[in-house]
């Protein structure tokens, strides 16, 4: 070693500690690398951060990779100690907030995220986040971004869930919902409030609805493909028809709700007798698991192609059946989670019951 490096290794570990800063709680030092080298923008080194796609699409419960990788240009002979940071803006939000921080082999997730994201390090430079078991919460933007020395660059991923739009009119009727009802109300059936471009996807795959709803972006909204004169008029093209923002205490509507598990499963129990609602819930119980929520029932009728021409209680009091297979005496020509809508809970029907194993 020369006295320079000598002189240089002195001065950082007997100066003022070397710059260190607390982020969210988590403090950490920037420490020169072993090497030595210094900062890289005095050789003219560029750091480099690419994603491999702009949008991943995901499933409820499943465990997603938001692909993410740097490199040098031109390349380093020895690997350098970097800081990673993931960074998340949810889709109704305005902040961005930290998923997961990483400095060496030391890391720290937060909030919502916490012990549930990791890095996938497969090769030399590869930051992707893993999120295990993700949920409806976890779609918006994300954001890796890798920091060494004074350089710091970062790029952007879309993380969708793929999941399933249905309307939701409470038991007392139409256009009795607030927005802060409406959140609620789509969370108790293990959904939650669509957003515009999940309506409009929706939309597009034929959702055609009369009733206007809540989006989570605050404004209301309803899905037409065929015009025609209570819905907006027979002058107006298929689209969705907009009121545009409205009061989210005082204006009161149905709410568009979407739901994306795929966790567990949804069916129909084999009972030798018809139930009223609350001997449904409790034989739900007996049999080990529990009525299901409206959300599940579309989500496994949308995507497990849960199919069955019996009607049956729901957790929220309703009565409903799924049909992938249009046929006789099974409701409509075209695939739908039928509803008799609320029922008298003194009235005998099946029960669909839901399981997470
Ligand atoms: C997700 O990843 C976790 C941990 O890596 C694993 O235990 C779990 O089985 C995975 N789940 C699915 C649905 O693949
Ligand atoms: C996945 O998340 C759901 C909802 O937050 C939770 O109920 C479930 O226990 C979680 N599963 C695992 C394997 O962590
Ligand atoms: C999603 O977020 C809402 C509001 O922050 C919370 O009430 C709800 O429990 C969360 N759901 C899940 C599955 O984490
Ligand atoms: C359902 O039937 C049980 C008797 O099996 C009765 O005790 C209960 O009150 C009934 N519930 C409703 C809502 O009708």
């Amino acid at each position: 070693m020369d006295e320079l490096r000598l002189l240089l290794v002195f001065v950082l570990l007997y100066s003022t500690p070397a710059a260190s800063r607390s982020f969210n709680g988590f403090s950490y030092q920037d420490i020169f690398n072993g090497n030595g080298n210094g900062e890289i923008h005095f050789n003219g080194v560029k750091l480099q951060v690419e994603t491999q796609s702009l949008s991943v699409f995901a499933v409820g419960g499943s465990n997603v990779t938001l692909s993410c990788h740097f490199w040098y240009d031109p390349p380093l002979d020895s690997p350098r100690r970097v800081r990673v940071k993931w960074a998340w803006l949810p889709v109704s939000g305005d902040r961005e907030s930290d998923v997961l921080v990483t400095i060496g082999h030391r890391h720290r997730s937060f909030g919502d995220f916490k012990d549930r994201v990791y890095l996938q390090q497969n090769f030399p430079g590869d930051i992707s986040l893993v999120i295990t078991n993700v949920t409806l919460n976890d779609s918006g933007q994300y954001r890796c971004e890798v920091i060494d020395g004074l350089e710091d660059e970062s790029a952007a991923v879309d993380l969708e869930l793929r999941g399933v739009v249905f309307p939701y009119q409470p038991h007392n009727g139409r256009y009795h919902l607030s927005f802060q009802a409406a959140q609620r109300t789509c969370e108790e059936q293990d959904a939650a409030v669509a957003t515009f471009e999940q309506l409009y996807a929706a939309w597009q795959e034929g959702l055609d609805w009369c009733n206007a709803g809540w989006l989570a972006d605050g404004t209301v909204q309803y899905p037409i493909t065929q015009p025609r004169l209570p819905c907006g008029g027979l002058g107006l093209a298929p689209g969705l028809r907009s009121y545009g923002t409205r009061h989210k205490h005082i204006h009161k509507f149905d709410v568009f709700c979407f739901s994306s598990s795929i966790t567990g499963h949804v069916y129909y129990l084999q009972h030798p007798e018809k139930l009223n609602f609350t001997e449904a819930v409790q034989a739900c119980l007996e049999d080990g698991s529990q009525i299901a929520k409206v959300g599940q029932m579309y989500a496994a009728w949308r995507f497990l192609g849960l199919d069955r021409c019996d009607a049956g209680w729901l957790a929220d009091g309703s009565v409903r059946y799924p049909i992938t297979n249009p046929r006789q005496n099974c409701g409509p020509q075209e695939p739908g989670v039928r509803s008799f809508g609320f029922p008298s809970p003194h009235h005998k029907h099946g029960v669909y019951c839901y399981s997470s194993r």
